[in-house]
């Protein structure tokens, strides 16, 4: 089976989960490749779409729902698809805490372009946003290896089940109804979450780092000024890696004693976070 999968990942779990799933599939031999979304690295890709015999889609959940990136590249996706031939498809999502998006929603987007779900999946690991007027928290280490050890058990079944051409649909439940309400209050939020971010120059080493890590190019400076575009997905990932905690979340501090940034799953994971080929 050839397959690729698509994936966004903020700070670096969903790139782990879609990292773990590819290398399962290459070690039980399939021709198996994941391509990140983000800075258009997936232009090509997308339009061999066709090539591939399942595509998988992996992205973590935000406020209930897609990340604005994924959605937007879902949306691109559909538009430029022109083949009418059902190609098989999986969902495999990273949460925090609860899955509420739903393999549905997931479902009704992707019918759109001709694609089949066959799996949906999603993976607990941790939040990554630790801030002061969120009531959120990130695991620590151990906590963490736990969560990857059961989620490492799940995406083996998973990947057995798709590669057997078995369908496996998880994540349908009675934890929908909250996940919808969620949404609602957090869709509003998220898309103006730009507005939210600021950097404490006081603190800024001028390293450079967020700029050239955001995968929506959306951090600015100029005239020694940050500017946060509304091209900003919310991921987090500014916020966590700033080494000198510079980044300012709704204009308060967030002394990182007391608010862990969430390094990653994997010691610079950022970097690593390319093309699989
Ligand atoms: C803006 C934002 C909203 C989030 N909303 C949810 C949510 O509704 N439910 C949940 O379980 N986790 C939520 N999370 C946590 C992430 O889904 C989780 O940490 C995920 O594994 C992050 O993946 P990544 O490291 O690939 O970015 C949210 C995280 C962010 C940054
Ligand atoms: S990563 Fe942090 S320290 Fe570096 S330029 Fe950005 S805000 Fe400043
Ligand atoms: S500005 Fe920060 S939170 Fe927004 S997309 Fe870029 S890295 Fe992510």
């Amino acid at each position: 089976m050839k397959i690729i999968t698509f994936f966004f990942s903020g700070t670096g779990n969903t790139w782990w989960a879609t990292r773990k799933i590819n290398e399962i599939f290459r070690k039980s031999g399939h021709y198996s490749i994941y391509c990140p979304i983000e800075k258009n690295i997936h232009a090509d890709f997308v339009n061999r779409i066709d090539e591939f015999d399942m595509i998988g889609f992996s992205y973590p959940i935000y406020g209930a729902n897609f990340p604005p990136v994924f959605k937007l590249f879902l949306e691109q996706l559909i538009e430029s698809r022109s083949d009418s031939v059902s190609k098989a498809c999986f969902t495999l999502c990273t949460i925090g805490y609860v899955n509420a998006l739903g393999p549905f929603a997931a479902q009704k987007i992707l019918k759109q372009a001709c694609f089949k779900l066959v799996g949906s999946l999603n993976i607990k690991l941790t939040n990554n946003t630790s801030v002061p007027n969120l009531k959120t928290k990130v695991f620590n280490d151990h906590e963490l290896d736990n969560r990857k050890e059961q989620a490492l058990r799940k995406i083996q079944h998973f990947a057995e089940q798709l590669t057997n051409n078995k369908k496996m649909i998880t994540g349908i439940g009675p934890y929908l109804i909250p996940g919808y309400i969620i949404r609602k209050i957090s869709d509003r939020k998220i898309k103006k979450i730009n507005e939210i971010w600021s950097v404490d120059q006081s603190r800024c080493l001028h390293c450079n780092l967020c700029i050239t890590i955001c995968p929506t190019n959306s951090i600015i400076f100029t005239n020694n000024v940050f500017e946060f575009k509304n091209t900003c997905t919310a991921c987090f990932r500014c916020y966590n890696v700033c080494p000198a905690n510079a980044i300012l979340h709704t204009g308060t501090y967030a002394d990182p004693k007391y608010y862990i940034r969430y390094k990653g799953p994997e010691k610079d994971w950022y970097k690593k976070m390319v093309l699989s080929e």
